[in-house]
């Protein structure tokens, strides 16, 4: 009895550390003098302590280690290799959105020894232009109905009109169709592909799966002519914001990202132990990242990167970051921080940040930088005014 007892309660914790509920044990840090002191692996030093003084040894050294070091210890390897990736168009409207749109309901299968993987795009183009156009790609963390193709549910996570009238291209990828999001099911999706993944301590977990999603969507719009495949701009919210940064990181083709209160093991630094920490959300999301990532949870001045080092993978390509005001959960602050680390790489490409040394004033978004920033008032979600603002940074860089 007192054995049941004690399962019951233990399967209890476990079911609230799985529902991402407060952990009994846990204590968010959100006290800026708790912060304890940390120094940051330098950027511009290579494993064996070469400095990195210019774009060449930045790309032909540096940045692959700094890939490598993520694959590792983090987001584990993302294997390329598959044996045929076909698309077929399921529905084609050229009258979407009273006539404003083209909507196409795009399904990406991908195969690789024998075994079948179905990607669903919704993808709407304007109609109103004249060549192919640059496309916003979500990876999408919530529901469905979020990037209803019907458009009989509007949702600002994913304003399809607004960007539409702005000239852009929409489109929208599911997480379940890659990895299910939980922790017995994520092995449903990308993983059936590469199951060797499951048994290596540096293998692809959902997070992986995401972003490797992201470029098998990617790998369509190179083959749609309406789209300008060299202007995708890949954009995620929280844990979609970590897969958006790690499938910018990974996948150069993507020539811009945008990383929504992405927070741990996103864009903001790890060492800060601000909000959310490595060993929280290995143990609430063990099915996110590589294993090895979990030998960190307790260890964090250990890792051999921080995430100021995934932002600068990204560099010289412009990258937007947001934070809201009452998510402090994401750690507003360290993102900033991350961002402004990361400005001497784009540095090397003759490209000048202008962040300012302190996170700017609410709502008040920057636009105008490589590295482009807001914090919303509010909270942890991705709205309107964080689109709006994607959409100003991106006509800067497209100039549109
Ligand atoms: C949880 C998790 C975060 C994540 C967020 C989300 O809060 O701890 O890391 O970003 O969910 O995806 O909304």
């Amino acid at each position: 009895m007192q054995y049941i007892k004690s399962v019951s309660l233990a399967s209890f914790f476990l079911l609230v550390l799985v529902q991402g509920q407060a952990q009994p044990s846990f204590q968010a840090n959100y006290d800026e003098s708790k912060v304890p002191p940390y120094t940051l692996p330098e950027l511009l030093k290579t494993t064996t302590n070469r400095e990195v003084r210019d774009k060449e040894t930045w790309e032909k050294v540096r940045r692959p280690e700094i890939i490598t070091l993520f694959e590792e210890n983090v987001y584990g390897q993302m294997p390329k290799a598959y044996d045929r990736l076909t698309y077929s168009i399921k529905n084609k409207n050229t009258s979407a959105m009273g006539g404003k749109a083209t909507l196409k309901e795009v399904v990406i299968e991908v195969v690789r020894n024998s075994k079948s993987l179905k990607i669903n795009l919704v993808l709407f183009v304007p109609n109103q232009q004249t060549g192919p156009v640059p496309v916003f790609l979500l990876i999408n963390n919530r529901g469905k109905d979020n990037t209803d193709p019907t458009r009989s549910h509007k949702s600002d996570f994913w304003p399809a009109e607004t960007v539409i009238d702005s000239g852009y291209a929409i489109a929208a990828i599911h997480v379940s169709d890659l990895a299910p999001d939980d922790t017995v099911n994520y092995v449903n999706g990308v993983l059936q592909l590469y199951p060797d993944q499951l048994t290596a301590n540096d293998g692809m977990r959902a997070i992986g799966a995401w972003a490797w999603g992201a470029s098998r969507a990617l790998d369509y719009f190179e083959k749609d002519a309406a789209i300008d495949a060299r202007k995708v701009v890949v954009v995620g919210h929280s844990r979609g914001g970590k897969a958006s940064l790690w499938a910018a990181a990974e996948d150069q083709r993507f020539a811009m990202c945008v990383t929504n209160c992405s927070g741990n093991t996103g864009a903001a630094l790890s060492r800060r132990g601000f909000g959310e920490t490595v060993s929280r959300i290995n143990t609430v999301f063990p099915h996110w990242f590589a294993t090895n990532y979990k030998k960190f949870n307790n260890k964090v001045a250990e890792l051999p990167l921080d995430q100021h080092m995934l932002i600068a993978a990204i560099a010289p390509r412009p990258l937007y970051a947001t934070n809201a005001t009452k998510d402090l959960w994401a750690d507003p602050r360290g993102t900033f921080l991350s961002l402004k680390q990361a400005e001497i790489v784009y540095a090397l490409y003759g490209i000048k940040s202008n962040l300012p040394a302190n996170p700017p004033v609410v709502n008040h978004a920057i636009v105008r930088a490589p590295l482009g920033y807001h914090i919303r008032e509010g909270e942890h979600n991705l709205t309107a005014f964080d689109w709006i603002n994607f959409v100003k940074f991106a006509s800067v860089y497209f100039k549109r």
